[in-house]
């Protein structure tokens, strides 16, 4: 049976902007079925994150840390933040990156780390709000100041930080609709802007066309989406679930401006956070039976998911939580 598809009038109630994407947005990269070459594609391409500036929270251990390598490793411009300087340093210079030292639950040092890294680089393309906190207690025991500081740290600096963060794409992003507006005036010798110029984003070619003019990565956790229990970790669990939401409305407000917003939700890996599980025979025991792969992750199995959400290879994508967890929450 056919289908009538009737539009309301005002189907997405966001305020529209100059950035607005176009549905008919093309660039040489794009293709229809028809056109594809397969002597010309090369499936690496959508990875690319090559000369695109990227900061890293948490990046002085575990999963931060790994995150870092593997996007300087693929040629970006990476930025390393966290507190413990002396670690960001030696990082930084391994893998020839810029060390930050911020404490994400100090709204200054938030400003700090996006002020520094737009002076220094001239723009951010790619944020991965990594920092987290996760300490244990029974609900009905945990102090409040341990609960608003799990809140400080988990959800309101990755929200400040993506704020920050896309305050700086959205104004580079204007400001290339209006030189790309003033260029196409001069062309036509029409002296008003033609106003169908769209934002090209990051300087480098964006691969598929979409407009970009950043990506945010927020590390959630698959403790966001289920409960934790038998560990206890009640402010956590709020912590991870504000993130998988936060991570849906910044997506909604700002996709039409060219930002995606997507989150990792991972399950159990290695880092200083776990440490304590491994080599424990109660908890590898808790994960051989909960997880239906019946393992903790590897450190190298996020590494694709971050590359596939940083770069162009996800341009279609926004709002989603990415869950590595072995089958953890399919079950
Ligand atoms: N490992 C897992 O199994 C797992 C699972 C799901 C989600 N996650 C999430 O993954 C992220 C990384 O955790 P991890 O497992 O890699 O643990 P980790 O090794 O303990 O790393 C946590 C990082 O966050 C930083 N950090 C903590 N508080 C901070 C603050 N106030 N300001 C700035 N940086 C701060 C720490 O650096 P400094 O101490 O130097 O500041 C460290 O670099 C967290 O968001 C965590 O919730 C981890």
């Amino acid at each position: 049976m056919g289908q009538n598809w009737v539009m309301p009038d005002n189907p997405m109630p966001h305020d529209s902007s100059p950035h607005d994407s176009s549905p008919h947005d093309s660039s040489p990269h794009d293709s229809g079925p028809g056109q594809f070459r397969a002597d010309s594609f090369n499936p690496t391409d959508l990875f690319d994150v090559r000369g695109r500036v990227a900061v890293v929270t948490g990046a002085s251990s575990g999963l931060g840390e790994r995150f870092s390598r593997v996007l300087a490793a693929s040629g970006a411009t990476v930025v390393v933040a966290a507190r413990r300087a002396d670690r960001l340093e030696s990082l930084a210079g391994e893998i020839g990156a810029t060390a930050l030292r911020c404490d994400v639950a100090d709204a200054g040092d938030r400003q700090h780390l996006i002020n520094e890294t737009v002076r220094a680089h001239g723009r951010i393309d790619i944020l991965v709000n990594n920092a987290g906190t996760s300490p244990q207690g029974r609900a009905e025991e945990e102090s409040l100041e341990q609960i608003e500081a799990v809140m400080e740290v988990n959800a309101v600096a990755p929200f400040h930080l993506a704020q920050l963060a896309a305050r700086d794409m959205l104004r580079r992003a204007g400001e290339q609709t209006a030189s790309a507006q003033a260029a196409g005036a001069r062309r036509t010798g029409n002296s008003e802007p033609t106003g169908n110029s769209e934002p090209t984003g990051n300087s480098e070619p964006t691969g598929n066309g979409q407009p970009s003019a950043g990506v945010i990565i927020n590390i959630a956790s698959m403790l966001g989406l289920v409960a934790a229990t038998p560990i206890r970790q009640a402010s956590y669990c709020a912590s991870k679930g504000a993130v998988v939401n936060l991570t849906r409305e910044l997506a909604a407000q700002w996709a039409r401006k060219g930002i995606r917003v997507n989150a990792i939700a991972p399950g159990w890996f290695p880092s200083e956070m776990t440490e304590s599980m491994f080599g424990d025979k109660g908890s590898e025991a808790f994960v051989s039976t909960n997880c239906p792969m019946a393992r903790f992750g590897k450190p190298h199995e996020l590494d694709g998911v971050l590359l596939f959400l940083a770069s162009d290879a996800s341009s279609y994508m926004t709002g989603q939580t990415i869950v590595v967890d072995g089958g953890w929450t399919a079950r």
